[in-house]
């Protein structure tokens, strides 16, 4: 396992049950939703109809998006690196009575087979916390012909207007746009010791391209009027009603 995934498994064993806690009242597993502003995917439509699908999400934390997909009839594999996330995905998917089968390994290296999945997704799970170099590929190899790759993660307008100094998101650039790639201690000073990563647009393209994957549509989610999270150290509602502070990316293997 690379440092910077066994770092990020640390703090995320010691951050769950907070996580957990503080982003209950975000994290339904009837009427799922994305993102820190709670966007309903029955608005996004980002997902289209899972019923009969093979879904692996990528970073499920309690699995409450996994619970949510088995409910839609789709057959559900929820992966996460942490321990503790796991566990509490455990008791989650007990309680909801629903089929998810859970699996402990990293986004980057997950030992399943090849072709095995139609739709391979995340909402802030583990493309944020990994190099894309590694885990796209590894995407790129679950996915079935045709199959489809979603996920929302920070953006690198984020990225560039953190200021780590005051460990606040300002309204001015601050970190270089060119080459960037991974952060220490970005965009969340509730969990100092994460590492997270993000590219630029034009080296997204180009690394799914390399992957095989074709780009469908790329979200750029706007928060709401009247916005309201859960993550007290993400933008705050008014810069996410100017910038884009999250974004999902839709791409399709190759048919
Ligand atoms: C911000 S949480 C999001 C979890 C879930 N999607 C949710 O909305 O609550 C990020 C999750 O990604 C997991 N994660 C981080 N790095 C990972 C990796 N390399 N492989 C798999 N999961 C990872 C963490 O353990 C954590 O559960």
């Amino acid at each position: 396992m690379h440092d910077d995934v066994r770092r990020n498994q640390a703090t995320w064993n010691a951050a769950s049950a907070d996580y957990q806690r503080r982003n209950a009242a975000r994290l339904p597993t009837d009427d799922p939703t994305w993102g820190v502003w709670g966007i309903p995917e029955r608005e996004l439509q980002v997902l289209g109809d899972v019923s009969g699908k093979d879904v692996l999400e990528l970073g499920c934390g309690g699995a409450q998006w996994s619970i949510a997909l088995a409910r839609r009839g789709a057959r559900l594999t929820g992966l996460d690196l942490s321990e503790a996330q796991l566990a509490f995905a455990r008791e989650q998917v007990k309680a909801a009575g629903v089929e998810v089968r859970l699996v402990h390994a990293s986004a980057d290296d997950t030992g399943l087979p090849s072709s095995s999945f139609d739709l391979v997704f995340a909402d802030h799970g583990a493309p944020g916390f990994v190099d894309p170099a590694r885990w796209v590929p590894e995407a790129a190899r679950l996915l079935r012909p045709g199959g489809l790759l979603a996920f929302n993660a920070a953006t690198p307008w984020l990225h560039a207007c953190w200021d780590p100094e005051r460990k606040a998101m300002g309204d001015r650039l601050v970190a270089s746009y060119f080459g960037m790639r991974r952060f220490e201690d970005a965009t969340d000073g509730a969990e100092p010791s994460m590492v997270e990563f993000m590219l630029g647009y034009g080296d997204w393209l180009r690394l799914f391209l390399a992957n095989g994957l074709r780009v469908v549509d790329l979200l750029e989610l706007r928060a709401p009027e009247d916005a309201w999270t859960t993550y007290t150290t993400y933008a705050p509602p008014e810069w996410a009603r100017r910038w884009p502070a999250e974004q999902i990316w839709k791409v399709e293997k190759a048919g």
